[in-house]
């Protein structure tokens, strides 16, 4: 039976007990991350909250989210709101993931694009809500490895994510053991990073043909390169139907008309009203502008 969510016991997360997440602890949270980050937390993301946001309140001296509610609403607390939007967003991402996109950017995608735009030699791609930054780094990798005559046009590869302290560790662009296992073959990895003590850091030359850039979904989009090719993937996931429709009208607005959009495996434009066409390259789904 589910238990009535202003009824949650009290628990111990991280040996700190916290106290029952009422109704307005909840309600504000959710509201906070829904208007600043379109995020959606339903009530079962309830213990979401508690996890995340205890190790905030408590780095911020507060002993409880209550109090941690409280000071969000003083003036001047806007790094204290940043933190708990970033602390509440899901930063999961591995290289070359999902696979498939990259087969159909190396096979079909970029060869397309080196012919039509032979006479300009201007290529920009955008990764999207870039996390950590493994998805930009893979394309990179890949142009550097089958396109490298695209190093000699002007080839912006922009990185973006709501995230100044996820952008950090994707600028640094050192990874563990675990994440560069998950996806990288060996021989890219031995390529393309240098050992950085226990861990690996992906090398000079590769780090700064990416732009690292801030860009929260439902704002206004800066003024940038128009794309090419628009990662945005798995982030969508967390948004309402609404929400959704007007960042891919925002995104159809400013792209390449014979462009491609690749979205996450369980994201799609159906049903959401907007004019990118569905596409099948490979085995891989991608949209037309
Ligand atoms: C699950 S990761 C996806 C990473 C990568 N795109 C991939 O597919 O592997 C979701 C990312 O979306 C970012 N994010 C969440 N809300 C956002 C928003 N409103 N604007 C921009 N980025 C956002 C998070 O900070 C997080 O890094």
């Amino acid at each position: 039976m589910d238990v009535p969510f202003d009824h949650l016991q009290a628990r111990r997360i991280n040996n700190m007990t916290t106290a029952t997440l009422n109704n307005h602890t909840f309600d504000f949270i959710s509201n906070l991350v829904r208007n600043k980050a379109a995020i959606v937390l339903e009530p079962s993301k309830a213990y979401l909250i508690e996890s995340r946001l205890n190790p905030v309140a408590r780095e911020n001296g507060l002993d409880s989210l209550e109090q941690l509610v409280t000071a969000l609403q003083r003036p001047g607390s806007q790094k204290l709101n940043q933190s708990v939007i970033e602390a509440m967003t899901t930063n999961e991402t591995s290289f070359f993931r999902d696979l498939h996109p990259f087969d159909a950017l190396r096979q079909t995608i970029i060869p397309e694009l080196i012919q039509k735009r032979s006479k300009e030699r201007s290529l920009t791609i955008w990764s999207n809500a870039c996390s950590s930054g493994q998805e930009v780094y893979t394309i990179a990798m890949v142009i550097r490895e089958y396109f490298p005559e695209l190093l000699g046009w002007k080839l912006k590869l922009i990185a973006s994510d709501l995230s100044t302290q996820i952008l950090d560790k994707a600028r640094q662009g050192i990874f563990n053991q675990t994440e560069v296992n998950r996806g990288l073959p060996m021989p890219m990895l031995l390529k393309n990073f240098e050992k950085k003590g226990i861990a690996w850091q992906i090398k000079e030359d590769i780090r700064k043909m990416v732009e690292f850039k801030v860009i929260n979904l439902v704002e206004p989009f800066p003024f940038m390169p128009t794309p090419d090719i628009v990662f945005l993937r798995n982030v969508l996931i967390y948004f309402a139907p609404e929400m959704k429709r007007d960042i891919l009208n925002k995104v159809h607005k400013m792209m390449k008309p014979d462009g491609y959009l690749f979205l996450g495996g369980a994201e799609t434009t159906m049903n959401l009203n907007v004019a990118f066409e569905r596409t099948q390259i490979g085995k891989a789904i991608c949209y037309k502008p």
